[in-house]
């Protein structure tokens, strides 16, 4: 797949879809971005004001649609449809507004792109992947969710402040769920190829003392964003654009995206949430099996029982 010929769906004009595809744009991540939604209008509304950008970069192409039809022969289709939480609310608290329109919108994409791949970023994105993956008849690794990409990307960036080294040189993964039960797997982060728990952390402070903090200012990061401004839409278009580079390069970069747990995880088969896997021209190439100690393994069955309670909540 080139990316050279490219074309990728964006389903939901909102902020999230509209910056989804601003960004594909801004980044020339591939020829041609159809962005959906019910209200024709909204598309054209936002795809028209980002085309206006086009002559000022290069040659790419953005059209506005209310019809599925458009979006058959995508390689990536991004979902961003539904309701967003509302100051105060979780992202599960939108769960039973946004779990049939995920499933309409499978029903759809199944009828008009059955190859393509798809994406799901709306929320609570572990468990409306799920609902997309048990609703499509398409195969299971051309579904995932953007998990805990963001998340990730928050806390590398921040950890790397705070000890003053490149983000880029920060490894490290916030597994789980994209919400208040996610985690942290401190017990294999590295700074470049030394393991945090031996490198020098300036100013002081403790190693529990960080792995405390800046745990908590990434849980609390999205609420923080949206106390301010209502919504968050920039870094989440930006991660989503990566995973599409991905898929479309074939990069086969390693993200913590929402997929089913593989069996050795201990948690079933069945829950989907932020797990590292190889995301290529294929969708999910391979999921890696993270080491992890006791303590994180209580986390993360403990983040599964409450997906899994999330998920059976629904008439399925
Ligand atoms: C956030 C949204 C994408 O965390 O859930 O910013």
């Amino acid at each position: 797949m080139s990316s050279k010929t490219s074309k990728v769906g964006v389903i939901g004009a909102g902020n999230v879809g509209a910056n989804v595809a601003n960004a594909l744009v801004l980044l020339r991540k591939c020829v041609r971005v159809v962005l959906f939604d019910r209200t024709l209008s909204k598309a054209e509304g936002q795809a028209w004001d980002i085309e206006d950008s086009i002559p000022l970069l290069e040659e790419m192409e953005i059209i506005p649609s209310n019809k599925y039809e458009d979006l058959a022969d995508s390689d990536v289709i991004v979902v961003t449809v539904g309701i967003q939480p509302k100051r105060g609310q979780s992202r599960l608290d939108t769960l039973s507004d946004n779990a049939e329109i995920i499933r309409s919108t499978m029903k759809e994409l199944d009828r008009v792109a059955p190859n393509s791949i798809v994406l799901i970023v709306s929320n609570p994105v572990d468990v409306l992947t799920r609902i997309a993956i048990t609703s499509s008849t398409r195969a299971e690794n051309l579904i995932f969710g953007s998990g805990t990409v963001l998340d990730t990307a928050r806390l590398r960036y921040q950890l790397g402040k705070r000890l003053n080294v490149a983000k880029l040189d920060v490894h490290v993964y916030v597994v789980g769920e994209h919400g208040d039960s996610e985690f942290v797997v401190w017990s294999s982060a590295f700074i470049g190829t030394i393991p945090l728990a031996e490198f020098p952390i300036p100013q002081g402070a403790t190693l529990e003392q960080i792995h405390q903090e800046y745990a908590e200012l990434t849980r609390k990061r999205g609420y923080n964003i949206s106390e301010r401004k209502g919504n968050t839409s920039y870094g989440i278009s930006i991660a989503v654009c990566q995973l599409v580079n991905s898929i479309l390069r074939d990069e086969k970069q390693i993200f913590p995206v929402s997929a089913r747990a593989d069996s050795s995880y201990g948690v079933g088969t069945e829950v989907v949430f932020g797990l590292p896997c190889i995301i290529g021209s294929i969708g999910i190439e391979r999921q890696l099996l993270l080491p992890r100690n006791a303590d994180e393994q209580r986390l993360l069955e403990e983040s599964a029982t409450k997906l899994n309670l999330a998920y059976n909540s629904l008439d399925n």
